[in-house]
């Protein structure tokens, strides 16, 4: 990857983590210290960033001034933190490693766990509605996120992904869970940043067509490395999804492969509406082969 690529990736991810810790749940005068402190613990341990990255570049690719995003960037990160803790509790996967670190509930108990999710995911809304843009780009912006977040979205993905569990789906059935518990956060992060960058309709319905193969290409690869990544590089444990339907067990890691690049190769394309995608195009191809 070109040393640009590299370097805009740096800079968005700091700009980010920077806000993070320095902006974020730090209330030196209120008594539930171990709720923010349980906030802040999965907030900040890492992580790849994608989501607050899609927010930055969809922005910059409008041509507007990114920084400007950064409010809209850290709430995409915060429903998708909550997001993990949910997802990691005894009662959905019931995992004990995430991003490196015990998971939330090992580290506080499952009701400090429970309550952190909680609490990220409704500060978010709080962030979208401090940002500096118009009162019309930011109840679009609470719209999309609401949606892509809720019962039609993650939640919504979720839900699917449990019922799933043990039995055989076809191929829709699977297609329909992970364009909503994965596809659709990521589509709300390309949409958050076309809607900080002002962008037009054609921008936006590219955005969503890339969000959507995109989305879709990112799950498959994460159900590949749940058989053929290191738990170490990974930061999660592997061999967890032996009882979910994905496409691994529908396909064969070979045929997931090539649907990785096909629908990255479709993502791309919509790409065509902004006129410097190159990050972009480097940051998708980049993820088809990623080993965390
Ligand atoms: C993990 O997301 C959960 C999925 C939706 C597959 P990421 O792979 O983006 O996790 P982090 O943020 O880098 O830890
Ligand atoms: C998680 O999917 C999707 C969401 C958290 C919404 P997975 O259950 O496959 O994610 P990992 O593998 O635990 O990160
Ligand atoms: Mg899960
Ligand atoms: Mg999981
Ligand atoms: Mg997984």
């Amino acid at each position: 990857m070109s040393k640009d690529y590299q370097e805009l990736y740096r800079t968005y991810k700091a700009q980010i983590e920077t806000y993070l810790e320095k902006d974020c749940f730090i209330y030196p005068e209120e008594p539930q210290q171990e709720l923010f402190e349980s906030m802040r613990y999965s907030l900040l341990a890492g992580g790849k960033r994608l989501r607050p990255i899609f927010v930055f570049d969809f922005c910059n690719m409008c041509g507007a001034n990114w920084l400007d995003a950064t409010a809209f960037a850290a709430a995409l990160e915060m429903i998708h933190t909550y997001s993990l803790i949910h997802d990691d509790l005894p009662c959905m996967d019931n995992d004990d490693y995430r991003r490196g670190m015990l998971t939330n509930h090992k580290k506080f108990g499952e009701a400090t766990a429970v309550l952190a999710g909680d609490a990220l995911l409704t500060a978010a809304f709080t962030y979208v509605a401090k940002a500096p843009f118009s009162a019309e780009i930011r109840i679009k912006a609470v719209e999309v996120l609401a949606n892509c977040a809720g019962e039609l979205g993650m939640v919504g993905g979720q839900v699917l992904d449990m019922d799933s569990e043990s039995r055989q789906c076809t191929k829709e059935e699977v297609l329909a869970i992970q364009s909503r518990k994965t596809g659709a956060l990521i589509k709300a992060a390309c949409l958050l940043g076309v809607l900080a960058g002002n962008g037009n309709d054609c921008q936006i319905s590219a955005a969503e067509t890339f969000a959507e193969n995109l989305g879709l290409a990112f799950q498959i690869r994460d159900d590949m490395l749940d058989v053929i990544g290191n738990a170490e590089e990974l930061g999660k444990a592997v061999g967890v999804d032996t009882v979910k339907n994905t496409f691994v067990h529908l396909y064969g890691l070979e045929t997931c492969d090539r649907l990785v690049k096909e629908h990255t190769q479709t993502a791309i394309l919509a790409l065509n509406a902004f006129s410097n995608h190159d990050f972009m195009r480097s940051l998708a191809l980049e993820l088809t082969e990623r080993t965390k």
